[in-house]
């Protein structure tokens, strides 16, 4: 039996959580959307850096800023959620140690409870400096959308035996690096499987099978409100965006012409 909820969701309770319950994870970007992920009882929400896709219309996460990230998580946090509520490091903003710590600081003093960041043994220095700092940190592993322009597109990861190599030592590296939860986005079902066997920390899986330890996905792509595609492992997708674009066509359509207008009628325009 997990034992009962906290007050609040802390880095602690959702490790416990591994081998428990299955961890549910979304995406918020906004008040509004922490309150309601909030009050549906989500214990992980991240202000994902995939924001700048689905919110801000970049075409990859390699152009949020900063300043972006630290604007939405000080948005979301006003929602001061009972779930822990984590912010994606944007990219280039962890090339050292130094920094690393630095700019996982500001996402903490804009509202955010832990940080994550993309890769393993790449980044081990970073992650360890930014633990010592005090700061809660959350891995990810597989496809990391930051290293799209290197990598030329988004690529399944662990289907050849050096990646496959790799996921595993990159875990081992975030568990000894002291990472309290792993996302594994887009890596083969059965080296997840082996990956959620092998580390004592949980995995959240974003297209990486059903056993992981949890799930994450991006709030739009699940409610279906995502301008551009849905990616195909959202399996269950409400499509809001058609009835709300229902609402809006059924409200100008429910608007009364003005009963007499002066430029209809031939009046006299005083602007010109
Ligand atoms: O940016 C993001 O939303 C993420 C999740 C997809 C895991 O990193």
């Amino acid at each position: 039996m997990t034992p009962p909820a906290p007050i609040k969701i802390t880095p602690a309770f959702l490790r416990a959580m591994k081998g428990r319950e299955p961890i549910a994870a979304l995406t918020a970007y906004d008040y509004p959307l922490a309150r309601l992920l909030d009050s549906a009882g989500v214990p992980l929400i991240l202000v994902g850096d995939s924001l700048g896709m689905v919110v801000l219309g970049y075409p990859d996460t390699t152009h949020v800023t900063r300043e972006e990230m630290e604007h939405h998580v000080r948005a979301a946090a006003r929602a001061q959620p009972r779930a822990l509520l984590a912010a994606d490091m944007p990219y280039r903003s962890y090339e050292t140690p130094e920094s690393a710590v630095a700019n996982a600081r500001r996402l903490i003093a804009a509202g955010a409870e832990a940080v994550k960041a993309e890769g393993g043994r790449r980044i081990q220095k970073q992650i360890e400096a930014i633990v010592a700092a005090g700061i809660p940190f959350l891995g990810h592993l597989g496809m990391l959308p930051q290293s799209v322009l290197e990598e030329g597109g988004y690529h399944v990861k662990g289907k050849v035996e050096s990646e496959h190599q790799a996921l595993l030592a990159d875990a081992d590296a975030l568990v000894q690096a002291g990472a309290f939860v792993v996302v594994l986005e887009l890596v083969t079902p059965p080296v997840a499987r082996e990956l959620t066997q092998r580390i004592p920390i949980p995995t959240i899986g974003i297209g990486a099978g059903a056993d992981c330890d949890g799930q994450i996905l991006v709030t739009t792509d699940l409610l279906g409100t995502s301008p551009d595609y849905i990616p195909k492992h959202v399996k269950m997708c409400a499509h809001l965006a058609t009835p709300m674009r229902a609402v809006v066509e059924e409200w100008m359509r429910s608007l009364t012409p003005a009963l007499s207008h002066p430029m209809g009628e031939g009046g006299a325009n005083p602007a010109r």
